[in-house]
Order: C-alpha cells, then sequence, then structure tokens
C-alpha cells in the first residue's frame, strides 16, 4: 500500500476479488460513503450493541459502523473471501472478522459465544444468490436478530426488475413484519435503495 491512498487501496482490493469471484461480489464498485451511512444508521450509538456484518468486502460500511458504534460495541464481520478477510483485518484490527460463510451465521457467532445482535447489515449480493441461499441467509438473519433488532441491506435501482431481485423483495416481506424501503441513493455507484427490516416472522432453529 505504500505511496497509495486508502481509498484507492481499498479500489485494487475490491478489483482484485471481482476478477476472482465475480459471483461472489455482484457488484462494480465499493458502496459509497451515503449508502454505508444510511446502513450503518439502524445500529445503535449507545450502549453495548452487538452488530455483524455479512459480506463487508473492502469495508465501506465497516468504517460508517466504526464512525457511528460507541467503543463499547461488538462489532463482528461474516466475510466468504480469504483475500478481503486479510485486507479487513489489517485495515480494521478492532473489527472481529469472521471467514466464513454467511449461510452458517448462527454458527459462527455461537462459535464466539454471540447468541443474540442487534442489528445486521449485508453488503451481499441477493440479486445473485439462488433462492434457496436467499432463504437459508434470511432464515438466520431472523434467529439471531434481537427483539428490537434491525437489519438492513441493499438494492441497486437498475437491478430491480430482475426476476431474483424481486423475489428477494418477496422474501423480505415473508421474512419480516416491517419492511421500509429507503429514498434512492443516486450518488452511489450504481444508485441503490436500501431495506430496513424489523421483527423477523420467520423464527427456525437454524444453526
Ligand atoms: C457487493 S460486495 C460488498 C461490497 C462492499 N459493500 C464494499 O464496499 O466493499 C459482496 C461481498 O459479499 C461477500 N460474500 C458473497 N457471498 C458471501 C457469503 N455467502 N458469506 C459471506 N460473504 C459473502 C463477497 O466476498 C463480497 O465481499
Amino acid at each position: 500500500m505504500v505511496g497509495m491512498t486508502k481509498p484507492l487501496h481499498d479500489l485494487r482490493v475490491f478489483l482484485s476479488a471481482l476478477r476472482r469471484r465475480p459471483a461472489a461480489i455482484g457488484a462494480i464498485a465499493p458502496s459509497g460513503p451515503t449508502l454505508a451511512g444510511l446502513l450503518a444508521s439502524v445500529a445503535p450509538s449507545t450502549g453495548e450493541p452487538v452488530v455483524v456484518e455479512l459480506g463487508p468486502g473492502t469495508g465501506s460500511a465497516t468504517r460508517a459502523l466504526g464512525r457511528r458504534l460507541p467503543a463499547t460495541a461488538r462489532h463482528l464481520a461474516v466475510e466468504i473471501d480469504g483475500e478481503l478477510v486479510e485486507h479487513l483485518r489489517t485495515a480494521h484490527p478492532g473489527l472481529e472478522v469472521v471467514h466464513g460463510d454467511a449461510a452458517h451465521l448462527a454458527k459462527l457467532l455461537a462459535e464466539r459465544d454471540v447468541q443474540q445482535v442487534d442489528a445486521v447489515i449485508s453488503g451481499l449480493p441477493w440479486a445473485l444468490f439462488p433462492e434457496e441461499l436467499q432463504r437459508a441467509i434470511l432464515e438466520q438473519v431472523g434467529a439471531v436478530l434481537a427483539p428490537g433488532g434491525a437489519f438492513a441491506t441493499f438494492a441497486y435501482v437498475h437491478a430491480l426488475p430482475m426476476g431474483r431481485a424481486r423475489r428477494f423483495r418477496a422474501l423480505l416481506a415473508e421474512s419480516f413484519d416491517e419492511v421500509i424501503v429507503t429514498r434512492v441513493v443516486w450518488a452511489n455507484v450504481p444508485p441503490a435503495i436500501s431495506y430496513i427490516c424489523r421483527r423477523p416472522v420467520v423464527r427456525t432453529d437454524a444453526g
């Protein structure tokens, strides 16, 4: 990273991950600060919250959460790509980076003595996932979210008409009592909306 600014270094790490695993990344650039801030706003800024990110990538939402969370918070991130895991561990020493699959969220958290979390923030590329994987991960989120907790994720506006994106939106409505669709963040590349979900209605013995 010598001689390189942090955003440029992040972009290089992101593009390298995109080349290696295009089907797991599903974006052309890291989330911008406005979208990241919107997602992070569901995390409590006081008390001793436990917050988990799914698919943090190069850490856009990680940075926004780092600015928002109190020093007493526990901040975990589940990332499937080994090189991104290394990048996150170096760039965010206070972050508990878990190298694993979000589909095993409850088990990964239980291994770290976490049974419930106050917020789940996702950077996962839902529109690339088959329905079973979308369902499996949403069930895991529902299983670990504390009463009063929130789940935040996003979708690219241009992809909203796609079948998998529409099915994901319908799955959210099935899985949560409340789903709020936010304004379009036009400043993001590409423009995106976010979904803020509360009160999971799908509770399983997942994990
Ligand atoms: C769209 S990128 C996240 C971009 C991120 N917002 C950023 O700014 O860098 C999606 C991320 O989800 C990760 N991912 C994909 N499938 C996953 C899974 N099943 N479990 C955990 N992480 C996963 C990818 O490796 C990638 O880092």
